[in-house]
């Protein structure tokens, strides 16, 4: 599933997130996070301009729900994802 410029694979109960965007000193990827549709936290990651913007989270067992995925810019803010395992 790709929507705007980054997207979420999921797989069984694992969800690997890439944003597909520059990673320089100047503009860079800060940080995934990804929730359950309750709001539930499930985990985060914060990357270096140096770092690739790739994220993996375990998924509770057999959750069938909404997951949101937030991938935030230094420069261009927030974007979020809707998607289901
Ligand atoms: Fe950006």
């Amino acid at each position: 599933m790709r929507v705007r410029r980054y997207c979420a694979h999921t797989s069984g109960s694992k969800v690997v997130v890439v944003t597909n965007h520059p990673m320089s000193q100047e503009h860079y990827i800060v940080r995934h996070t990804l929730l359950l549709a309750d709001g539930t936290f499930v985990g985060t990651k914060t990357f270096t301009p140096a770092d690739k913007p790739e994220s993996t989270y375990d998924l509770p067992n057999g959750y069938k729900g909404k997951i949101y995925v937030s991938s935030f810019c230094n420069l261009h803010d927030f974007w979020l994802l809707e998607t289901k395992p």
